[in-house]
């Protein structure tokens, strides 16, 4: 399962039992509101990836939600999405946003992702650190992309494979 492929036990998937905490950690770090109902189809969903970070007693410490998408104008080409990530607002700093990012790149890998993609609110200092120090780049600037407040997205991308030709 997820743990084999980041081999990273704290690294679990997303159950619906476990929706109540992504919301209150989306909440408490204003990320882009996703409902209930948008967690429970993505569970459904097969290409979705959708990781739990644990602490020792299994509490919820973060999470990552992205998806495979066919990538470009080739069908055979994957790239992934990522929607959210984020960590326990008490909990942030310490290494843990870089164990779930890593695992969701050792899973695109294994399912042959070519770029992972993502957009970031421009104003965003810290994740786009966090990003940029794990080789994403931004390619475009997306104005008012976000409302309340409303603000651009930075579109980024980590190439993880040269296209095929
Ligand atoms: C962005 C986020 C997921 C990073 O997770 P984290 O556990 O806090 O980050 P880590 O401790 O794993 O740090 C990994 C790297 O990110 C960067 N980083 C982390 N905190 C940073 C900060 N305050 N300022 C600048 N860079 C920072 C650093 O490059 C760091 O590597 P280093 O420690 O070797 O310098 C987390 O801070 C978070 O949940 N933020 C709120 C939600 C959010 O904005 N999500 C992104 C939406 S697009």
């Amino acid at each position: 399962m997820y743990s084999d492929l980041t081999s990273n036990p704290r690294i679990r998937p997303v159950e619906a039992a476990h929706i109540g905490d992504l919301i209150r950690i989306a909440e408490e770090t204003n990320l882009s509101p996703w409902t209930a109902q948008n967690y429970l189809d993505e569970i459904k969903n097969p290409s979705a990836i959708m990781l739990r970070l644990v602490g020792e007693d299994n509490t919820t410490m973060g999470f990552v939600v992205g998806r495979t998408v066919i990538g470009g104008d080739i069908e055979t080409q994957l790239d992934a999405e990522i929607y959210n990530i984020a960590i326990d607002i008490t909990q942030q700093g310490n290494g843990y946003g870089q164990i779930l990012l890593t695992g969701f790149v050792k899973i695109c890998s294994a399912r042959q992702v070519q770029k992972i993609w993502l957009e970031v609110r421009e104003s965003n200092r810290k994740a786009i650190s966090f990003y940029e120090k794990n080789g994403f780049t931004t390619v475009q600037t997306r104005n008012n992309f976000y409302s309340d407040p409303r603000e651009a997205a930075l579109l980024m991308r980590l190439v993880l494979a040269p296209a095929q030709e």
